[in-house]
């Protein structure tokens, strides 16, 4: 088995072989995740909206993401580790981007970090490179930047939009990201920039020409809704495997079916009858 690096998804986009990338959050889903033969798996803000129960990606502090970080690259033998910067932990300051980057390798046990952002961020995705730390840069619909941008909408529509968008490409891969997610733009744009592209682009709702593709875990498993984005497709309904799984529990404590002797602890013999002695002559 050999070990993903940042090294390895540039050499799947020059080999032309796809990449599979998955959020994770939390040790079993990771492990699994990696078994089933995910490239890289990153531990996204989303971590927020998915499993914290906050309205965005906004209020995940960098110590929130740190805890799921380290979880997730203790269950992680073979895909890379990409830990998300979230908002405001790199923003302010190129000091605060490396310090903070800096925390998802020594604390988070991460490989990489991701940025979202486009040339407005180059200073800073520069010096994070810059002290070792590999980034992905992320460009297209960036939800920290969400009140800027006025709601979750396909990005790069128009021409001008679209030159924006590709310009932005370009300049971070000058500045030395080792990849690029591309979220929520017209599949042709998407297209373009990754023939244009040296370093592999990631898509989610990208279409298929990205060098790979990337959805949160939780919707290509069916445990978020009923709303979800034209671009994820449901690989399981496990969130409506769980709900039929609990209903069954509970009908079974309820009318006292769980648990049978199947799943209850025997007393050895000899300590039985110790037990019984002891009963008849002890207070009742
Ligand atoms: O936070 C996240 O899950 C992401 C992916 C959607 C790319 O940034």
């Amino acid at each position: 088995m050999e070990k993903i690096t940042t090294i390895s998804l540039m050499g799947m986009k020059a080999k032309g072989e796809r990449i599979a990338m998955v959020t994770a959050y939390d040790y079993p889903t990771a492990k699994i995740a990696d078994e089933a033969g995910i490239d890289a798996v990153l531990v996204g803000d989303s971590l927020g909206n998915v499993i914290l129960g906050y309205p965005s990606t906004l209020p995940v502090t960098v110590d929130e993401m740190l805890h799921h970080t380290r979880a997730v690259a203790k269950a992680i033998k073979r895909a890379l580790v990409v830990g998300d910067l979230p908002f405001m932990s790199y923003q302010a300051s190129t000091e605060d981007a490396i310090r903070n980057a800096g925390r998802f390798i020594k604390e988070g046990h991460a490989e990489a970090v991701k940025v979202e952002g486009g040339r407005g961020m180059v200073e800073k995705i520069e010096a994070i490179v810059r002290a070792g730390i590999p980034v992905m840069g992320h460009l297209g619909l960036t939800p920290q930047w969400i009140h800027q941008l006025g709601g979750f909408k396909v990005r790069g529509k128009t021409e001008v939009a679209a030159r924006a968008i590709l310009e932005d490409a370009r300049v971070l891969e000058r500045a030395g990201v080792f990849s690029l997610v591309l979220e929520c733009v017209p599949w042709q744009l998407a297209k373009l920039i990754t023939e244009r592209s040296g370093v592999p682009t990631v898509g989610i709702g990208a279409g298929p020409y990205c060098d790979g593709q990337v959805l949160v875990l939780h919707d290509l498993l069916g445990l978020t809704g009923p709303h979800i984005p034209k671009f994820v497709k449901r690989y399981a309904r496990l969130g409506d495997a769980m709900a039929k799984a609990l209903a069954d529990f509970r009908q079974e404590v309820k009318v006292g079916k769980f648990p049978s002797l199947e799943h209850s602890y025997e007393m050895p013999g000899e300590e039985l009858k110790k037990l019984k002695r002891l009963s008849k002559v002890g207070p009742r």
